[in-house]
């Protein structure tokens, strides 16, 4: 289907077999809601980000991509992967019949995995329960595989038009320092009471606008750090900019407490070689080809107790992921060139894993320190 008809196709879809339990959309109210709104959207369509190719798209499967990919990533790295995955996979059908491994190399370096399985398995629910049409409300669409309520409201106002609220974490730093909103986003009520303020701001027409130039204030203008108030069209009537006091919004108590882990890498190498194995499906780096990862250098003498030659450490790699930071630390080993490469019955306590050239090693699914130690690896291979 062409994105123009996908834009007109019709905005049907069976009903959702569960729908979030959520407030009704209220109609807009006067005075401070219409007036936000306005203030947005007029400053959308002067200031906000219309170069983007997702921004005015209608094609839901476009949409809800860019909104997949940018729910933990920056619009500069998106940009190229978005290309990139669009002409790999141009339409849900095509994604939905790829294989999962496809779906994760056109992924790598993009992180959090688990969005591009979540994005396989909608792909094939859409297929399979939608005949290949993405349903055209935010309560249908929040049914799937990773469309949270976010996400399920942007995609149906930019394609469908809808009335929906979107929430966000760029959004919710915009709303609570202009309404001043104190409540602790921890605690499930507050969060409730924010749906409810957000919808409530709504405006009656041009969501499309509203809901864009709320996404681009926060990421251009509200920023976390150094709000550009002098720049934002709501510093009028922006609570905290008026009491100055922007970085007290929002407010959430309950910090994740970041855990620590550390781990041998174990990179064996043979006639230019390396053995991958694959990740478990569940957990860290999901389904994802990785070098074997060993608990500590215990653990690797045990692994490769009585094998030729040894190893040689490379320099530690740090790795932030959400919960935790990991210490990677690299063991390369060349097997010996004139011995016979050792096969899964020598190396399959590693877990299941096969040899790989560097080429191909490179164009599959991995995790991004595994890519960057590939990256640099002209000289070691
Ligand atoms: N972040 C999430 N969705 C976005 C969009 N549609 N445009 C810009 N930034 C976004």
């Amino acid at each position: 289907m062409s994105r123009q008809a996908a834009g007109r196709a019709k905005r049907a879809g069976s009903p959702p077999s569960r729908s979030p339990a959520r407030s009704p959309v209220q109609p807009p109210v006067a005075g401070l809601a219409g007036n936000l709104a306005t203030e947005v959207q007029r400053w959308q369509r002067q200031h906000g980000r219309s170069h983007l190719p997702w921004v005015g798209e209608k094609d839901p499967y476009r949409v809800w991509l860019s909104e997949v990919m940018l729910q933990q990533t920056q619009v500069g790295t998106v940009l190229d992967y978005y290309r990139r995955f669009l002409e790999r996979f141009p339409d849900v059908q095509a994604l939905a019949a790829a294989p999962q491994a496809d779906v994760l190399a056109a992924w790598s370096g993009l992180g959090y995995y688990s969005r591009a399985r979540h994005l396989h398995r909608c792909a094939q629910q859409v297929v399979a329960e939608f005949g290949g049409r993405f349903p055209a409300s935010s309560a249908a669409l929040a049914t799937l595989p990773g469309i949270g309520r976010s996400t399920a409201a942007a995609i149906a106002a930019f394609c469908f038009g809808e009335r929906a609220a979107i929430l966000d974490g760029n959004v919710k730093r915009v709303l609570t320092r202009a309404l001043g909103f104190e409540a602790d986003l921890a605690v499930a009520a507050a969060e409730r009471e924010l749906w409810a303020r957000a919808e409530a701001l709504l405006p009656a027409r041009g969501i499309e606008s509203y809901t864009q130039g709320l996404m681009d204030l926060g990421a251009t203008v509200c920023l976390a750090r150094q709000p550009l108030c002098d720049r934002c069209p709501l510093a009028t009537q922006c609570v905290a900019h008026a009491e100055e006091r922007p970085h007290d919004f929002p407010v959430k108590t309950r910090r994740l407490r970041r855990g620590h882990r550390d781990n041998v890498v174990l990179w064996l190498e043979h006639r230019g070689h390396w053995w991958l194995v694959r990740r478990p499906q569940t957990g860290v780096w999901a389904g994802l080809w990785c070098l074997p990862l060993l608990d500590d250098d215990e653990a690797l003498a045990a692994g490769t107790e009585g094998w030729p030659g040894a190893g040689q450490a490379l320099p530690t790699v740090q790795h932030a992921l959400t919960h935790f930071d990991w210490t990677l630390r690299p063991i390369f080993w060349r097997w010996p060139t004139r011995a016979k490469a050792p096969g899964p019955e020598r190396l399959g306590g590693l877990g299941a894993g096969r040899w790989f050239s560097r080429e191909e090693a490179l164009s599959a699914g991995l995790p991004t320190p595994m890519r960057r130690l590939f990256e640099a690896a002209v000289d070691v291979a």
